[in-house]
């Protein structure tokens, strides 16, 4: 255990209070909860605090599309957000919100001081502008054509379809959200933070050795390119804080959402739990204070963490982070999470079906100061359930406690010399975990911590109790044997407990303890156990995908993954057939099927392909096999019902409508890899584009 107590205060990245957890962000919260707990274990005084992160463009659409006011919007995300961390039994400290009286008075200070610092300048900057309801139109509420792709209907930040990132006016036929009109081109005084002026400062922190190497190169990189003023200024209507002394405009969303973190910490410490720990929101802030500030986040926001923040910090007045510590981001089964192909998993959705500690364990397994993506491989993750913490921890206990409670009276021997060595061995273990953890080496922790469990099941496979038990004066072996195993099952699950809190809590239960604390490790006097009951049951894979994936996703990773060049030609990302709807839609009326939104639309690759070949199906009295030529050099297989109309060889040639991202499926004559769409009351009745009506449409294939 370290001597000097350290005083901590640790954050993750604040959420944006438009839309529910995902597996994404609880990577972030485990990682940084792990090291919280384990911090908290070796008897620091460490706070852990975040918030939602409330304001910006992007929650002021999302409460208006909901029909709800910005505040109402975000104070119900808010109680689903707290929800799905507490039963992550995420131990946030304090759970904020950006849209605070202690943050706005908090941004409006250290705008003050940036201010008096002559760190604020002033620029005219072009913004679109809606004529027909006279304001400017931040980013997100300009909507047009992707220049790059051609994707209809993208805001003016980025496209969702291609990702690529531009200016709004950037976009063909740009349209305002609210009125429709074409937006104008106006100038507005922008205010800026004047970060080149900051580059020394931030030179030497990068220096200092605070940040992971990778991510110190990364901000690097940055500083060599030249940093530039930073825009934190935006024009009403905008949902956030007014900036003092400017009417009409706000903060930009990135402005005050760190200062949150202040002032989540600031709330906590005016808590009865705060004022109890006595804790001062200036010890933690000032300047020259000895406490430590670590800052988690993923790897998408180091500019923000690494350049903007800690030169505020320091031209306000306060403190540097410590350590910023970047994790990357979730990928599961290999691919990106992704709503379209169903692998897009909320914390709620693997709530409902799994115990948080599998997950909790899982990643932390993954994790390191490295910013590589981490991938949840659902096989692996069932697999590194059954074999370390069912066949090795719970193991130990499930081998040896039955002795325990039938034959010893639930009492663990006092250790023999020889069993006392084992212990002890386990025990040399410590610094290293410690060491490993510390450094949010928290993979190599959890290794080291199953080589202890590994060691254990050798020496009940080599000391063989249930053998022993049945010898001719073999009890006493036999409960020291068991003594042994039950203890090293206990220091096992005490160093387990950062990442398995509720397993932990049940194994308490059973050492008759409120908790499994590492200075009770040290003990070796007799204990009195409870009844044994089995602690944690196996992970079955086939539960695992299908409460995970769509149907389509989990009954997909039963087939041979696709080919290059069919991943090449996906500009859109398959559409599934039987995908449930990502967000709740309006029931059917009649038979009608539930509305899609625009954005369900966008998900559709459709396009007028040439048919170069047909033929017909064998056995099949409706279905031709038509090759498609959906362009780029590529060509589809698709089965279509089309016979009672067409003869296969009157298709070839024509040009026909086509949904070539639908993903493909298994037919009882092959694979069709899209849908050729038609119109017609059917029979003879199908009808098909002719040849020029498909360049009329212009909708060309090349
Ligand atoms: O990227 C995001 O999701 C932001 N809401 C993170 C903010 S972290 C902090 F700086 F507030
Ligand atoms: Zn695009």
């Amino acid at each position: 255990m370290s001597n000097s107590k350290r005083k901590i205060l640790i954050t993750s990245a604040l959420p944006y209070a438009n839309g529910d957890l995902h597996l994404g962000y609880m990577l972030e919260a485990i990682q940084t909860d792990v090291w919280t707990r384990f911090q908290k274990a070796q008897g620091h005084e460490v706070t852990y605090v975040c918030a939602d992160d409330a304001h910006g463009a992007s929650i002021m659409l999302k409460a208006a599309e909901l029909g709800k006011t910005e505040e109402e919007h975000i104070g119900e995300i808010w109680k689903r957000h707290k929800k799905d961390l507490e039963d992550f039994r995420i131990g946030i400290d304090h759970y904020h919100s950006t849209h605070s009286e202690e943050n706005r008075a908090r941004a409006g200070s250290i705008f003050k001081a940036l201010e008096s610092a002559g760190m604020i300048t002033k620029k005219e900057k072009e913004q679109l502008f809606d004529p027909a309801k006279s304001m400017f139109l931040a980013d997100r509420f300009v909507k047009g054509e992707c220049p790059k792709c051609h994707a209809l209907d993208q805001y003016g930040d980025n496209c969702e379809v291609c990702g690529t990132t531009y200016e709004p006016n950037d976009l063909i036929n740009p349209v305002s959200v609210f009125s429709g009109a074409t937006p104008e081109m106006k100038t507005v005084e922008q205010l800026y933070f004047d970060l080149p002026q900051k580059g020394e400062f931030l030179q030497t922190w990068l220096d200092s050795g605070s940040m992971p190497a990778p991510v110190a190169n990364k901000l690097r990189e940055w500083l060599k390119d030249g940093l530039r003023p930073w825009d934190i200024s935006r024009e009403a209507p905008y949902f956030g804080f007014e900036i003092p002394g400017y009417p009409g405009k706000y903060f930009y969303v990135w402005l005050d959402a760190p200062i949150g973190y202040m002032a989540s910490f600031e709330a906590y410490c005016n808590t009865e739990e705060g004022k109890a720990r006595n804790l001062s929101f200036d010890e933690y802030w000032q300047a020259n204070s000895d406490a430590e500030l670590h800052h988690v986040i993923g790897k998408d926001i180091i500019n923000f963490h690494g350049l903007f923040w800690p030169a505020m910090l320091d031209v306000a007045g306060y403190r540097r982070p410590t350590n910023i510590m970047v994790h990357g981001y979730v990928t599961i089964n290999g691919e990106k999470m992704s709503k379209s192909r169903g692998t897009f998993i909320t914390a709620r959705q693997y709530l409902d079906h799994f115990d948080p500690d599998l997950l909790r364990y899982y990643f932390a397994t993954k994790l390191s100061p490295h910013i590589d993506d981490i991938d949840l491989n659902l096989e692996e993750f069932a697999q590194k359930m059954n074999s370390d913490l069912v066949g090795k921890v719970v193991n130990i206990a499930s081998r040896c406690a039955k002795f325990i409670n039938k034959n010893f009276d639930n009492k663990l021997a006092v250790l023999n010399d020889e069993n006392q060595t084992h212990y002890n061995a386990a025990l040399e273990k410590l610094p290293a975990i410690q060491e490993a953890f510390n450094n949010f080496e928290l993979g190599k922790g959890c290794r080291l911590i199953m080589q202890i469990a590994d060691e254990a099941n050798r020496l009940i496979d080599e000391l063989k109790p249930w053998v022993t038990m049945k010898e001719e004066g073999g009890a006493e072996i036999t409960h020291q044997t068991c003594s042994l195993g039950v203890r090293l099952f206990r220091i096992v699950m005490t160093l387990l407990a950062p990442m398995t809190p509720s397993l932990a809590q049940r194994t308490a239960e059973f050492f008759n303890v409120a908790e499994l604390k590492w200075e009770d490790l040290q003990a070796t006097d007799e204990i009195q156990v409870a009844t044994f009951k089995p602690l944690l049951g196996r992970v079955d894979i086939k539960k695992l995908q299908s409460s995970l994936l769509s149907p389509a996703e989990a009954a997909a990773k039963q087939k041979p993954s696709k080919s290059k060049s069919e991943k090449k030609m996906e500009s859109k990302p398959e559409v599934q057939a039987d995908a449930p709807a990502a967000e709740a839609v309006e029931a059917p009326k009649g038979n009608l099927k539930p509305e899609i939104t625009i954005e369900d639309f966008m998900k559709l690759d459709l396009r007028i392909v040439k048919i170069v070949d047909a033929q017909p199906v064998e056995g099949a009295d409706k279905l031709i096999q038509v090759t498609a030529d959906i362009g780029e050099g590529v060509t589809k297989n698709i089965f279509a019902g089309m016979k009672s109309a067409y003869q296969p060889e009157d298709l070839i040639g024509r040009q026909v409508l086509a949904l070539v991202n639908l993903k493909p499926r298994k037919m009882r004559f092959g694979m069709s890899e899209g849908m050729m769409l038609a119109a017609g009351p059917g029979g003879s009745d199908i009808f098909l584009l002719t040849p020029d009506e498909g360049a009329a449409a212009g909708m060309n294939v090349n």
